[in-house]
């Protein structure tokens, strides 16, 4: 890592559905096992209805499970971040946003590496509602 979440991401990437925008986007995560879940965005002819990479990913990961976010690679031709719906999504599954790494890889390799509090310095948490079942439910 991030070699293999990097090799997940783009693997998943081939797998865009992005007829409108041509934009495809890989994303992987690693989860608190250690465990890589990938997703790619697909789209929709009403285009409200698309879904981002990052947000199939978390879908993923929380299907099978598990609850904690690690870290993200996110995979495009130019390096593009996440879109601040996926940010506030990834602010969901972190109990630390200043330690969820997230890097950015475009056609040629890695090009940044952040954390998810600096592009989200003040998310809102969920802890700030209160709950009816614990996180890990
Ligand atoms: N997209 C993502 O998959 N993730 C983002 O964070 C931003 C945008 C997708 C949605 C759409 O299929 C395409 O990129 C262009 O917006």
């Amino acid at each position: 890592m991030p070699d293999d979440l990097i090799a997940a991401a783009r693997e998943v990437r081939a797998h865009a559905y992005a007829p409108y925008s041509g934009y495809k986007v890989g994303a992987a995560i690693c989860d608190e096992n250690g465990a890589i879940w990938a997703g790619t965005n697909m789209e929709n002819v009403s285009y409200g209805a698309t879904i981002c990479a990052e947000r199939a990913a978390v879908l993923a990961m929380i299907s099978a499970g598990a609850r904690s976010i690690q870290a993200l690679t996110v995979v495009t031709e130019d390096g593009g971040a996440p879109c601040g719906i996926c940010l506030q999504v990834l602010r969901e599954f972190t109990d630390d946003p200043a330690r969820l790494k997230i890097f950015l890889v475009d056609g040629k390799g890695l090009i940044g590496e952040m954390t998810l509090a600096d592009l989200l310095p003040r998310g809102f948490a969920s802890a700030e509602v209160p709950r009816t079942e614990s996180p890990s439910q």
